[in-house]
């Protein structure tokens, strides 16, 4: 499956949460400032920050360009001081654009003292965590995890 991560940042959390994701999927992030190219993408993860309540217009036009073509499913990585508000405008873009939006992960960021020392090691795994269960959902269960039934036998 042709995985990629795209992060936009203003304050470098969502470069640090995306760099975390693609250490774990051996993937190299790519910055949305940087028009990356994007082509035959399976899964395309967009990691980004909440800016006065909303996704910054970069990542929304970034979106907006965005087609099946493209990238076919896109999940979100939204980073925020108060953990609330979701990417909704860019996830209807999508949607608007016959892509499949197949969730967002929600964590914790900072701003001036709101949430101090956010991200850390426990939102990069939550992000990590949300990574590896949206690309079982589309791929199924990873081969290397252990077919156990719930009696511990195999
Ligand atoms: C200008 C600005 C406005 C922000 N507005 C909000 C906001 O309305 N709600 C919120 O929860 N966090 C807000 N934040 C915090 C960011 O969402 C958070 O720090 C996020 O991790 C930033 O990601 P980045 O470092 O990748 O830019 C704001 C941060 C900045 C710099």
């Amino acid at each position: 499956m042709n995985i990629k991560v795209v992060y936009f940042t203003k304050t470098g959390h969502s470069k640090k949460i995306a760099a975390a994701i693609g250490e774990a999927l051996s993937v190299e992030p790519m910055n949305i400032d940087d028009n990356p190219s994007i082509f035959g993408v399976d899964l395309l993860f967009i990691v980004s920050g909440i800016y006065n309540g909303v996704s910054a217009p970069e990542v929304i036009q970034f979106g907006e360009k965005l087609k099946p073509s493209m990238a076919q499913r896109v999940a979100i990585v939204t980073s925020s001081s108060f953990g609330k508000d979701t990417q909704q405008k860019l996830s209807l873009t999508m949607k608007g654009n016959y892509i499949e939006v197949l969730g967002e992960c929600i964590v914790r960021g900072s701003f001036a003292v709101i949430s101090m020392g956010h991200p850390n090691k426990k939102d990069f795994n939550t992000a990590i965590d949300f990574a590896i269960r949206t690309i079982e959902l589309v791929e199924g269960p990873s081969e290397s995890e252990p077919n156990e039934n719930e009696d511990g036998s195999q």
